[in-house]
């Protein structure tokens, strides 16, 4: 496999990190996942906003923005793929030696990207897919794609092992997230999902579905879905590049509804997937 690395492209083993590489010491860094569809990038733009915008919250001066379209593009390009893939952007600080808290300003940040063909989904697309509850433990800065994961990893990791496809996470009486997606219920033919906040990343995902619900007249509102009533919404869903719109249809071992994808949330993936043939 073939990845970039700042300015060149290597076969992975070929790529040497220092040890003083801030993000390795500290995670001092930010990422960005995104995906292609019919081989195009989609919602580059998005994707790059986001990434200015964390790098902005973390003081990280990078400006190599034009180059990660081609940059992408030629990874996949050089690996040969000829489907459809998913592709990860991480910048950290860059190195400082030696180990302290404290970085300089004038410090080289480090570029990684690679690219990974997509998995078929098509039946937790299809069919929905079950999920866990946990306490989110995650810093209150979760606006940020910050590369320090392990909140996300070990309550991701905890309900792939009990035989979850994701974990939500709650505050208090307050459903923030999963660990890697946005999360959303049906109650009386609205959508439901999270206020944009410092607890929750604002999806490229979320965001479609906010667009469509208005050119489509579907209520949508965004409020908190409590912990203590979550047995009382109708359907729900997650959302995410990869994940796209994936039902939710039982929580822990409790089924949602009759076990089947709500209806909504069918219309709602219907509704995506003909904005994506358009972009
Ligand atoms: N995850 N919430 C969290 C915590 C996420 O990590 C992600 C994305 C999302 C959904 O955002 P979007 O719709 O822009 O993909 C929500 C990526 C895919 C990841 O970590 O790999």
């Amino acid at each position: 496999m073939i990845a970039f690395y700042n300015g060149e492209f290597l076969p992975i083993e070929k790529i040497s990190i220092s040890p003083f590489d801030r993000g390795f010491l500290f995670a001092d860094g930010v990422y960005e996942a995104l995906r292609t569809y019919n081989k195009k990038l989609f919602m580059l733009q998005k994707h790059l906003e986001r990434l200015k915008y964390s790098l902005e919250q973390i003081n990280l001066n990078f400006s190599e923005f034009n180059q990660l379209e081609n940059i992408i593009y030629r990874c996949a390009e050089l690996n040969s793929l000829d489907t459809d893939f998913s592709t990860y952007i991480q910048i950290t600080r860059g190195v400082s030696f030696p180990r302290t808290h404290y970085y300089s300003n004038q410090i080289k940040p480090n570029l990684f990207v690679f690219v990974s063909p997509l998995k078929n989904r098509g039946r937790e697309i299809n069919e929905g897919v079950s999920v866990t509850l946990e306490q989110d433990v995650r810093w209150s800065r979760c606006d940020i794609k910050s590369i320090a994961l392990l909140p996300n990893v070990l309550a991701n990791h905890k309900a792939i092992s009990e035989g979850h496809y994701e974990a939500v996470l709650f505050r208090d009486n307050f459903i923030t997230e999963g660990s890697h997606t946005n999360f959303f219920a049906v109650k009386n033919d609205s959508i439901i999902t999270a206020p944009l906040s410092n607890y929750i990343l604002n999806g490229v995902t979320r965001s479609i579905i906010f667009n469509l619900c208005e050119e489509n007249n579907i209520q949508i509102i965004e409020e908190y879905i409590l912990l203590d009533e979550i047995f009382t919404y109708d359907e729900f869903f997650l959302t995410g590049t990869t994940t796209e719109i994936t039902p939710v249809v039982k929580i822990g071992n409790r089924m949602v509804g009759d076990g089947k994808p709500g209806k909504l949330t069918r219309k709602i993936q219907k509704l995506f997937y003909e904005f994506v043939r358009k972009h």
